[in-house]
C-alpha cells in the first residue's frame, strides 16, 4: 500500500494542515490510514491525540531516523496509506521518510521563495530517489491560494519551472485555519469540495486506493 510522504524545504507552507486534511477524509471514506508524526515539534500527534474527533486513524510520533523506515513498511502491511508529516527535510528523519515514500507531495504558497523551495524539494527527492535505486514521485500542491495576480503569476512559474503539480488547490480559508483547534476537517461548502477535489485527484494518480484493501483482508481473516 502507498506511502505518502509530506515534505517541504522550509516550514510552514502547510504540511501537518495537509496531512490532517487526506488523512481524516480517508478515515472518513473508510479507509485504513496510518500517520507517521516525524515533525519534533509533534504538531500532527499532539492535534490527533488531543483535539481530534472524527473518524479513527492510527498516528505515531517517531522522530528517529533510525526507526522512521521500519515503522512505516511495517505500517504499510495493515494500512490502506501510510502518511509521513515531516518537519522539512533539513533533518535526518525528513530524508529517510522521503527515501521509503512512494510518493512526495509538496505544499507550496504563492511567492518566489515558495517555487525554489519547491525546486529544492523535487531536487532533493530525485537525489534520493536515485540513491535508494527507487521511483520516488512528487508533485507540487498549491496551498493558501488567494485569487490575485500574485497566485496566477505562481501558477504559470510552477508550469514554466516544470514542477510537477496537482490540479487541485487548497485555498486560504478561515476553515482550513481552524482545523488545528477545531478538531474537525470542513465538511461542508467549498473548502469540503476543494478537499473531495484533492482526495479524488490523488485517487486517480494512484496515490491514495479506491477503497480499503486493508479491511476487506481483515473481513476474509475473522
Ligand atoms: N489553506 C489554509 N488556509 C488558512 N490557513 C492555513 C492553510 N494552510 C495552513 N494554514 C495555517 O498556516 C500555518 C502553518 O501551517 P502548517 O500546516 O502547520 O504548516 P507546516 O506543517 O508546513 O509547518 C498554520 O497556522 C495553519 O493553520
Ligand atoms: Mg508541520
Amino acid at each position: 500500500m502507498p506511502i505518502l510522504t509530506i515534505a517541504s524545504f522550509k516550514g510552514g507552507p502547510g504540511k501537518t494542515t495537509l496531512c490532517q486534511i487526506i488523512a481524516a477524509q480517508c478515515a472518513t471514506d473508510g479507509l485504513s490510514v496510518a500517520v507517521i508524526d516525524a515533525d519534533p515539534t509533534k504538531a500532527m500527534s499532539d492535534w490527533h491525540k488531543n483535539t481530534y474527533e472524527g473518524a479513527p486513524f492510527t498516528c505515531i510520533a517517531e522522530t528517529s531516523e533510525r526507526t522512521i523506515a521500519d515503522l512505516a513498511l511495517g505500517l504499510d502491511d495493515k494500512s490502506d496509506l501510510v502518511l509521513i508529516d515531516t518537519a522539512g527535510f533539513g533533518n535526518l528523519a525528513g530524508a529517510v521518510a522521503m527515501t521509503v515514500a512512494d510518493h512526495i507531495l509538496v505544499p507550496l504558497t504563492a511567492g518566489a521563495a515558495d517555487l525554489n523551495q519547491a525546486e529544492e524539494t523535487i531536487k532533493q527527492a530525485k537525489g534520493l530517489a536515485t540513491a535508494a535505486r527507487r521511483k520516488i514521485e512528487v508533485r507540487a500542491i498549491m496551498n493558501r491560494l488567494s485569487k490575485t495576480n500574485l497566485t496566477k503569476h505562481a501558477e504559470r512559474e510552477l508550469r514554466e519551472a516544470g514542477i510537477p503539480t496537482l490540479e487541485a488547490t487548497i485555498s486560504h480559508r478561515t476553515a482550513f485555519g481552524e482545523i488545528s483547534y477545531s478538531g474537525e476537517i470542513p465538511s461542508k461548502g467549498s473548502a469540503a469540495a476543494e478537499v473531495t477535489m484533492l482526495i479524488n485527484e490523488l485517487k486517480t494518480i494512484g496515490w491514495i486506493p479506491r477503497s480499503s484493501a486493508a479491511s476487506s483482508h481483515n473481513e476474509v481473516e475473522k
